[in-house]
């Protein structure tokens, strides 16, 4: 794993974004691997105004998100479908069609995940953006979910609900499941950029990195991925420069 810690979220967001405008421009018909979420708002920020400033072009680019809630209304302001096209997709010049996203309102959702993990055989994801959870999950991929998981429904944790009920009403509009990719879908990319910023995130940071490998803390199977790296703030870092 190769760290990097910045001193802002501004010049983080900046690192990041330019790894992805580079692949973009280099190779034009990338497959990218998506995340929602506060973290990446910086990052997607920055791809747009580049977008617009340089017409850096994402015609021929497909996108792979990593998970959606289950249950919820596509059209929501607190979907994923609708955070991607707000936050991303409408601003660039991607096709809608080469944008995947997990079906979580499908009836059938067991089809659902069978018919993501054909997109990802189809499109190997080059590059995968992540966040991590303040309990160490990658996607919604909660502590215990095993190492070898494929697309998969998922039990939220309180956590998670409790984290992300700021997006909602109230905790009670907290989708209770979620469609996600599993954790062997996420390690098959073959460069993981994983993004971590504040100080709710230090402890699972410090798991990720130096704990021991093991699917209480679903982040720790990065360990094992040969071309990771870690972008932190110095409160995400906190406490694995202490342990120094
Ligand atoms: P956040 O979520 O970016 O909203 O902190 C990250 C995650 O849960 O993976």
């Amino acid at each position: 794993m190769n760290i990097h810690i910045f001193k802002n979220k501004k010049s983080l967001d900046e690192a990041v974004s330019r790894l992805l405008i580079e692949q973009v421009n280099k190779h034009p018909k990338s497959v990218l691997g998506l995340a929602t979420g506060s973290t990446p708002l910086g990052i997607y920020k920055q791809l747009m105004d580049d977008h617009k400033r340089h017409k850096t072009s994402y015609q021929d680019v497909v996108t792979i998100n990593l998970d959606e809630y289950v249950g919820l209304d596509k059209n929501s302001p607190a979907s994923y479908q609708s955070f991607m096209k707000v936050n991303l997709f409408d601003a660039l010049d991607i096709n809608p069609k080469n944008t995947f996203i997990p079906d979580g309102e499908t009836k059938d959702l067991d089809a659902a995940c069978q018919a993501y993990d054909d997109i990802m055989k189809k499109h190997p994801i080059d590059i995968q953006l992540l966040g991590i959870g303040s309990n160490g999950h990658i996607g919604f991929n909660e502590p215990n979910t095993p190492f070898d998981s494929e697309t998969h429904i998922i039990e939220l944790a309180l956590k998670t609900r409790t984290d992300n009920a700021v997006h909602f009403k109230s905790l009670d509009d907290v989708p209770t499941q979620a469609i996600t990719m599993g954790i062997k879908s996420i390690t098959n990319s073959k460069r993981i950029l994983l993004v971590a910023t504040g100080a709710n995130k230090a402890q699972a940071v410090k798991g990720m990195i130096f704990g021991e490998i093991d699917p209480i803390l679903p982040a720790s199977v990065l360990q094992t991925h040969p071309n990771v790296d870690v972008f932190l703030d110095y409160q995400a870092a906190s406490l694995i420069l202490s342990s120094k």
